[in-house]
């Protein structure tokens, strides 16, 4: 991440942040809506609690951004968690696409192109690991891969 979009990062984080539960609730409704394989991975889950967990989380990255390699290793974790409760590849970009639609609504004229950019930079950037923690967990052959090249 360049310190410009560092900057809006956090900028737009903490526009976000006194409107945290509104803006968890519009995300999960997106993401149910635009995905239909979601919605079954959430049942007898406490969403209340989830959103919170959820905010939790993008304030540690947002918080972390100075030093993104020390949250690796949490974020391989968080990855293979998702595995094991089974979170397909293709469902990181739904969660992608329902954070930036929710993003835009929560920010409507402080939203930017530049902040776009930022957001799905970072959330790619979370979710590549996740992904290829969650990867590497299933098929120890593609962390050899990964070393090797
Ligand atoms: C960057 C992407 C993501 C982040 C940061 C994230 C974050 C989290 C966090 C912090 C938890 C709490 C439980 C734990 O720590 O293991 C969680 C649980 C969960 N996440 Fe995610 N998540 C992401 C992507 C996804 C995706 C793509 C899906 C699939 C639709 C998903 C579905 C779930 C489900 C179903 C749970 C509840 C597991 C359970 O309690 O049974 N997440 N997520």
């Amino acid at each position: 991440m360049t310190p410009v979009q560092t900057a809006l990062l956090r900028e737009t984080w903490e526009q976000v942040i006194p409107i945290g539960d509104a803006a968890a609730t519009i995300f999960y409704d997106r993401l149910f809506e635009i995905d239909e394989t979601a919605k079954p991975l959430f049942a007898g889950v406490d969403m209340a609690e989830q959103r919170r967990k959820l905010l939790k989380t993008l304030n540690g990255v947002i918080e972390g951004l100075n030093d993104l390699e020390a949250l690796i290793p949490a974020i391989q974790d968080l990855g293979r968690r998702h595995a094991a409760v089974g979170v397909t590849d293709a469902q990181y970009d739904s969660v992608g696409a329902a954070l930036l639609w929710t993003l835009e609504k929560g920010l409507g004229d402080r939203w930017s192109t530049e902040a776009q950019v930022a957001w799905a930079r970072a959330y790619g950037l979370i979710a590549d690991t996740m992904r290829e923690a969650a990867k590497e967990a299933s098929d120890p052959g593609a962390k050899a891969d990964r070393l090797a090249n």
